[in-house]
């Protein structure tokens, strides 16, 4: 594997920042979006479950729809694409069944090998303690995908803008999320910066090292 140098790593780091104004007529080549979206698809979740999907929302109409929902916020009808993370609100074991049906065609075993691994998880996530926050555990996952998704935008040059600033309940009625077992969590939008962003220069204002790493 090629690795990056520290100071590439960090200079797209520090290249990166929450875009505000998107291009509106840049759109990222299929390639790049190729990659970025296998980001999503490599990232890391627990047990490898992968509690969410992400909705690529790609019509117009239902953009400009989005918009009111979104705090007013452009980069939701600007940017090149504009991705919504969905994340279950529970786990039942029609889930925990897909994901072992998954591992044994992957890996060549079979099934029966896994009944442990299949037993530990709906243990966990269907019936143990943490079923009672299985949506808050399902969006912790989705959150991750998307820092995944935030830093291999950055090594890529594309911007990128994570979006809170949304009505939760709005989205899911717009996008049909309604009675699916998922509910929005979070977008992010992928695109270029326009010139004129005045965020793009601003300092990052983050607490120091030693305030955010301890030593113990
Ligand atoms: C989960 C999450 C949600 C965010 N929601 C929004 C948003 O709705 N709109 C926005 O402009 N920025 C949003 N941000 C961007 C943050 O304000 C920004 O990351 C932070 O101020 C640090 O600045 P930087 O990312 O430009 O370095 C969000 C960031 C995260 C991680």
């Amino acid at each position: 594997m090629n690795t990056l140098s520290p100071s590439q790593l960090l200079e797209a780091l520090q290249w990166r920042y929450a875009t505000k104004v998107f291009d509106p007529q840049k759109k990222i080549p299929a390639a790049t979006w190729e990659a970025l979206s296998q980001s999503l698809v490599l990232s890391p979740s627990s047990y490898g479950l992968q509690p969410y999907r992400i909705l690529v929302v790609g019509n117009a109409t239902t953009r400009q729809q989005l918009l009111p929902h979104s705090w007013g916020q452009r980069q939701v009808v600007d940017a090149s694409h504009l991705l919504v993370f969905a994340a279950r609100t529970s786990m039942t074991e029609a889930e925990i069944d897909a994901f072992v049906n998954r591992i044994a065609e992957v890996r060549g075993i079979a099934i029966s090998a896994l009944a442990d691994y299949r037993g530990m998880m709906i243990g966990d996530v269907v019936q143990g303690p943490r079923s009672a926050v299985a949506g808050e555990w399902a969006a912790r996952q989705a959150y991750i995908a998307l820092g995944n998704l935030l830093t291999s935008a950055a090594l890529l040059g594309v911007d990128a803008c994570p979006m809170e600033g949304l009505i939760p309940q709005e989205y899911d009625k717009v996008l049909g999320l309604s009675g699916t077992g998922y509910v929005t969590v979070v977008a992010a939008t992928l695109g270029y910066r326009m010139a004129a962003d005045k965020y793009a220069s601003l300092p990052k204002v983050r607490f120091p090292v030693s305030h955010l790493i301890k030593s113990v």
